[in-house]
């Protein structure tokens, strides 16, 4: 071990110096993927294979499932991310994982594969936290955007209000008291029969709803003295509301449920994000993370921003869910930050940033 972290000292100390080709890979939750940057910010290539389809049959993500698909794709993704980058492995400098958060079977896999290739490539390896990979999506998304800025983060398993005060070091402002936004989003669709996940089927159906139709607004999600939020309580209203129109044998329109959950949800995390950005005195705030493929919640934060004066950025779609370019750039700050793993690298299901 001692002679890996030895033998690679002057890999790293190069790639820090002079920057080169940085393989990431991402298998914390239910996508496997791969991706070649050159230096931090430039995607020379993707690669992303959803385990969606095979989850859906269950209503949820399976985490053995998970761990054994992961198994079998991670070779081929990684294959394929390097040749459509048009390199081989024997070109890249470092590799970047994702070690945390996620489920503890699905990380091992991602992290005991990205250990072989460093230590088979005698290449510096980096450990990434998934949500501060979900932060640098903004960075791949705008080349000048630098910290410190505020930026939401909204996930399947995760919703914070982080203060990104430098590359490498986050100041947690607020949080949800309960289920993160996406998970509410999951957990909804459910009791309106929708499939996994839930978040895209709810904006679908949303748009043909009416959003004031159900109020679901709460005091607490109002209220932009702190910045904690919860949906636990606007999802158990939903699912109420459809209960007890059944059990009098009525049916309440779909589509405007979903518009006013929805509604509910992207109002307070807007009127959150934002007065924390400028409690905060920051010029701009960010969003990342799953939800943040959410077309309402943009709309709202560039509105919202537009009007108090804030700088509003979002990743690109495509870096939006899960993928390792997010991945490869955080690792790539980290390194810069003098940080690099060993071959002791463990993964850990949760980290300072998780719920
Ligand atoms: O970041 P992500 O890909 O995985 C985690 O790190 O959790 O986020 C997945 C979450 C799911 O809960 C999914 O329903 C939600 O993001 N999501 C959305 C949308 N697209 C994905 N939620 C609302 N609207 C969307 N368009
Ligand atoms: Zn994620």
């Amino acid at each position: 071990m001692m002679e890996y972290f030895q033998k690679t000292q002057q890999a790293f100390e190069k790639y820090r110096a002079e920057g080169g080709l940085l393989l990431g890979i991402e298998s914390s939750c239910d996508e496997t993927a791969a991706a070649v940057l050159r230096g931090g910010r430039e995607v020379l290539s993707m690669a992303v294979h959803t385990q969606i389809p095979i989850h859906r049959l269950y209503g949820g993500v399976v985490p053995e499932i998970a761990s054994r698909s992961h198994t079998e794709r991670i070779t081929a993704v990684t294959e394929e991310a390097l040749n459509k980058a048009g390199v081989t492995l024997g070109d890249i400098a470092a590799v970047a994982v994702t070690s945390e958060p996620g489920l503890i079977g699905a990380l091992l896999v991602g992290v005991s594969f990205a250990k072989g290739l460093a230590l088979a490539g005698e290449k510096p390896l980096i450990g990434v936290n998934h949500i501060e990979g979900h932060i640098a999506a903004n960075y791949l998304t705008y080349p000048d955007l630098e910290p410190p800025f505020m930026c939401l983060v909204a996930s399947g398993g995760h919703s914070h209000i982080v203060l990104v005060k430098d590359y490498d070091e986050f100041e947690l402002v607020g949080r949800t008291r309960d289920d993160a936004a996406g998970e509410a989003f999951d957990k909804v669709a459910r009791a309106l029969g929708l499939p996994y996940p839930g978040g895209p089927e709810v904006e679908k159906l949303a748009r043909e709803g009416n959003k004031h139709a159900f109020p679901l607004h709460t005091p607490f999600n109002s209220d932009t003295s702190n910045f904690d939020f919860s949906f636990s309580g606007v999802k158990t209203a939903v699912v109420n509301l459809l209960h007890n129109a059944r059990q009098k044998g009525e049916e309440l329109d779909k589509a405007d449920l979903a518009a006013s959950f929805q509604h509910s949800v992207v109002e307070t995390l807007t009127k959150k994000a934002v007065a924390a950005a400028l409690e905060r005195g920051m010029g701009t705030l960010a969003l990342a993370g799953g939800v943040s493929a959410n077309t309402a919640l943009r709309n709202s934060l560039e509105r919202a921003c537009r009007k108090a004066g804030l700088r509003f950025c979002r990743p690109d779609m495509r870096f939006c869910t899960d993928n390792a370019a997010m991945i490869a750039c955080q690792g790539h700050y980290r390194m810069l930050k003098g940080a690099r793993s060993d071959l002791d690298l463990n993964p850990s299901a949760e980290s300072f940033l998780s719920k």
